[in-house]
């Protein structure tokens, strides 16, 4: 049997083993998806612990996705994002990926929005920096907002194309934009958005990671203006794809992981 799992603290309530256990019985593989939390200091011990207990792959959540780098050969991007959210010990060293990245750029073209012309990304923390490079990779113009500016500067230094702004330029940038990713945790568990309403318009897709509550406010909005709207599960839903098409080398069964992930959400 193989053994697949996820490495964080906390890790309690983590809706990774249903969905990939959920895929291993719909292919019939013979494996099984456990959670490990240890010290908050022993990411990279963890990481090299599961290789030597023989473990296929592990998920990687807060606070070990930069400590992993150092016990992993991190895939080109991930290296450039400096975050590891997927083991594969298929290799040695094993491979360190960044399926964030992924998550959102396969959550929007499951919903047909191009990846073509200007994302603006609001957020400059982990998950905005996973986006920001993700959708540049794509090709796209990238203009990164942020509450604290000056990080959206610093981020924008490191992402090829990108500019960095404060919030108050959403208005003006969102205008312009082909592409819009909430990557804050504002609309978590509160019916906020981090952009304005009236910025927001029909040639819009827009990709909410927030997923608690399923329909944020943002993604009401968008609803209103006409975008396409493409809530945080489906980013949580591809990056376990992503993860699982690495380590089985088979394609996903998508649909029944999408059906699994939302009935527990
Ligand atoms: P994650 O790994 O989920 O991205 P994080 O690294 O803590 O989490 O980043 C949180 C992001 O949400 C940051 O961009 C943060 O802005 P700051 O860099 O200014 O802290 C943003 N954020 C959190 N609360 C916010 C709020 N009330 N208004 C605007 N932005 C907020």
């Amino acid at each position: 049997m193989d053994v697949y799992g996820l490495i964080g603290n906390p890790v309690g309530h983590s809706l990774s083993p249903p969905m990939h256990e959920a895929a291993y019985e719909e292919l019939g593989i013979d494996a099984r998806y456990v959670t490990f939390e240890p010290p908050a200091d022993a990411g990279a011990t963890g990481v090299e612990s599961a290789a030597t207990l023989g473990v296929s792959g592990l998920n990687v959540t807060i606070p070990f996705k930069q400590d992993v780098l150092d016990a992993v050969e991190p895939a080109p991007l991930a290296e450039r994002i400096g975050a590891v959210n997927t083991v594969d010990f298929a290799t040695d060293p094993p491979t360190g990926y960044n399926t964030d990245a992924v998550g959102a750029t396969r959550a929007l073209r499951d919903h047909d929005v191009a990846l073509e012309g200007t994302a603006v990304v609001v957020g400059a923390g982990g998950a905005g920096r996973a986006v920001a490079f993700g959708l540049a990779d794509e090709g796209m113009t990238v203009d990164i907002a942020n509450r604290t500016e000056a990080k959206a500067h610093d981020l924008a230094e490191e992402v090829p194309d990108a500019t960095g702004h404060g919030l108050d330029a959403l208005d003006e940038l969102v205008a312009a934009a082909d592409v819009l990713v909430n990557c804050t945790s504002v609309g978590m568990k509160a019916d906020r958005s981090p952009v304005p309403a009236e910025a927001l318009h029909a040639d819009l897709g827009v990709l909410d990671a927030v997923y608690d509550p399923i329909e944020t406010r943002l993604l009401r909005d968008a609803a209103e203006a006409g975008a396409t709207t493409v809530d945080g599960a489906w980013m949580l839903l591809y990056q376990g794809v992503e993860a699982f098409e690495r380590w089985t080398g088979e394609d996903a069964p998508v649909e029944k992981m999408n059906r699994v992930l939302r009935e527990r959400l």
